[in-house]
């Protein structure tokens, strides 16, 4: 049984994690803290907010003595942590918030469990601060270079990558001087079930429920490894129950795609259950497939990222034959499942397209030159 603090947990992959976690049927309490920026939704949550085992704190990681207070108040034994600033188009158009969330609210965080855990002992039998890290760290990758495993040099490229980088740095170091028993997740690309539209995946999915265009970044030819978000899910699981402490597992797809062949791919599965259902055609009338054209006519080169990392890739040797985790979702049948999963939650994502989120639209794309 464990007491989870789960940072973040109203986002993306917090919001997944926490629905797996719960429907494991594990006993013992879920508290998500969460600030509820422009990236976390509540709504995301909704599966999960009659269960008992579950409550929702809305706060700031940064907030000092907030976390200390939850975990000597709660109980709890087991910090994981996905809060953060995520979205790499964001960080190059305004770094603060990264630096702020994912730097000094991570050390806020290590501070409360030592604090807590290590000089009160105010909690008893095992602790554990699991860290959700990205593969960004290592910087970027040539065609022919083999994928990134554990010591591979860390070599930031974004204010995204470097403030990650850094919480990472934090994380150990806090294990190695102080002995808090931490464990770190270094994983690819994910997607899935509520992953926000400014992403890659997603985006293509609305905007050509929309009939929008359908941005691709320079020559669309930038590799990501894809992974989904539920098989990450199981990644941590597997981490919290049987991984080392002090240790670091990357976790990936064996998944490379370029972007855009992922954006073909999706213009091709979305016209195709288009054209299998008229009510969904007559739902999405701005999509072409409902006036019998090839959503690929949406694709649209725009400028490249600054700083664009051109390949990430992940050798996750070492989760597969210490751990033995192996993901269960191809990507075939992952690639569907979450367009279907957007087909079928329309009012999920048009809610959380706010005014931020159109505002954020508005400057963040111009025309290929
Ligand atoms: P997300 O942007 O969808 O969610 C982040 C969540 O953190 C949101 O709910 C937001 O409200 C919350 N948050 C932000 N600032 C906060 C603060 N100061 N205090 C409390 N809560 C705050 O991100 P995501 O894609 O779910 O990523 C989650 C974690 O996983 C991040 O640490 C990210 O670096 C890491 N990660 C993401 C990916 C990916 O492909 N998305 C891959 C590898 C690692
Ligand atoms: P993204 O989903 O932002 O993830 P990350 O940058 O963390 O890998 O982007 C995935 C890839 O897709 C990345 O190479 C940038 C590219 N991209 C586009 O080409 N167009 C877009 O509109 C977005 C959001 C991303």
């Amino acid at each position: 049984m464990r007491n989870l603090l789960v940072t973040g947990g109203a986002g993306f992959i917090g919001a997944n994690f926490v629905q797996y976690w719960l429907q494991r049927g594990v006993e013992g309490q879920l508290t998500v803290l969460d600030a509820l920026t422009y990236a976390g939704n509540r709504s995301s949550l909704a599966s999960v907010e009659s269960d008992s085992r579950f409550s929702f704190v809305h706060g700031d990681i940064c907030t000092p003595g907030l976390a200390e207070s939850l975990l000597r108040e709660r109980r709890i034994d087991t910090i994981v942590h996905f809060a953060a600033e995520s979205h790499v188009d964001r960080s190059i158009s305004g770094p603060d918030a990264f630096v702020t969330t994912n730097v000094i609210g991570t050390h806020e965080l290590l501070k409360a469990a030592r604090t807590v855990w290590l000089q009160e002992q105010a909690v008893e039998g095992p602790v554990r601060f699991h860290h959700v890290s990205t593969d960004e760290v290592y910087g970027t990758l040539a065609p022919d270079d083999p994928a990134f495993h554990e010591a591979t040099p860390y070599a930031p490229n974004s204010p995204y990558a470097a403030s990650k980088a850094a919480s990472d740095h934090l994380v150990r170091a806090y294990h190695h001087t102080f002995g808090l028993p931490i464990t770190t997740t270094n994983c690819s690309n994910n997607y899935g079930p509520f992953h926000f539209p400014e992403k890659l995946i997603p985006l293509v999915i609305v905007n050509i429920l929309d009939g929008k265009p359908l941005p691709v970044y320079g020559d669309g030819r930038q590799v990501r490894d894809w992974l989904f978000v539920r098989d990450h899910a199981r990644a941590i699981e597997v981490v919290l129950e049987r991984g080392r402490v002090g240790e670091v597992y990357n976790v990936g797809g064996r998944n490379e795609w370029a972007n855009i062949d992922i954006v073909k791919l999706v213009c091709a599965l979305v016209d195709e259950r288009l054209a299998a259902d008229a009510s969904l055609a007559a739902r999405f009338s701005a999509s072409p497939a409902s006036r019998g054209a090839a959503a690929e006519s949406l694709i649209t080169y725009v400028t490249d990222r600054k700083g664009h990392d051109r390949r990430y890739a992940i050798d996750a040797t070492k989760i597969e034959s210490e751990l033995g985790f192996i993901p269960e979702e191809t990507f075939e049948t992952g690639i569907r499942k979450t367009v279907d999963w957007f087909l079928s939650n329309e009012a999920w994502w048009r809610a959380v397209m706010d005014g931020s989120y159109l505002r954020w639209l508005e400057t963040n794309y111009a025309p290929s030159v």
